[in-house]
């Protein structure tokens, strides 16, 4: 079983107070329609204020009763800019191919805001994948993850 579907149930408690302490640092980041890829159980996505979220974990994203779509990250089924801001929290690092999720999201959104765990994930290794997608912005250091911030 897929790891989000297997603690799916005790996801807020383990690491809601986490999330929502690095939504704090990017929330003033997000412009107008917002697409939370890999949104999870919704706890972030609902403290949006224009926001649809995206997960492929079905245990994840039932829990969440606001605007949700079963889907890829690699793979959005949206159309060129049809969102101002795409928005992914401490998703990247679980995915087969973090740089095809990348441009997906420039493809869909104006502007690109993640995070992705330090942990295995070098500054230099993520300057390599931004150069690769083609992205340009901010990155910075946070306590758990590395936050990038398009400009
Ligand atoms: C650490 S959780 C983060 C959830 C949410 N962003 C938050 O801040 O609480 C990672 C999420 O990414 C989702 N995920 C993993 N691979 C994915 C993929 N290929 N497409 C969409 N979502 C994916 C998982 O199901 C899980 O809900």
């Amino acid at each position: 079983m897929n790891y989000y579907n297997a603690i799916a149930k005790g996801y807020n408690e383990l690491y809601g107070e986490e999330q929502l302490e690095k939504f704090e640092i990017i929330k003033n980041e997000l412009v107008g329609r917002v697409l939370d890829i890999g949104c999870g159980t919704g706890i972030i996505t609902k403290k949006i204020e224009n926001a649809v979220g995206i997960d492929n974990s079905w245990k994840m994203l039932k829990q969440f009763d606001g605007e949700r779509i079963l889907g890829d990250a690699h793979n959005l089924p949206f159309k060129n800019k049809t969102f101002d801001t795409a928005l992914s929290l401490t998703v990247l690092q679980d995915l087969k191919n973090p740089s095809k999720a990348l441009k997906e999201m420039k493809r869909i959104a104006r502007k690109v805001v993640f995070s992705i765990q330090k942990r295995n994930w070098t500054e230099q290794k993520i300057k390599k994948m931004l150069k690769k997608s083609d992205l340009k912005g901010s990155l910075f250091e946070g306590k758990k993850d590395w936050f990038f911030i398009q400009k």
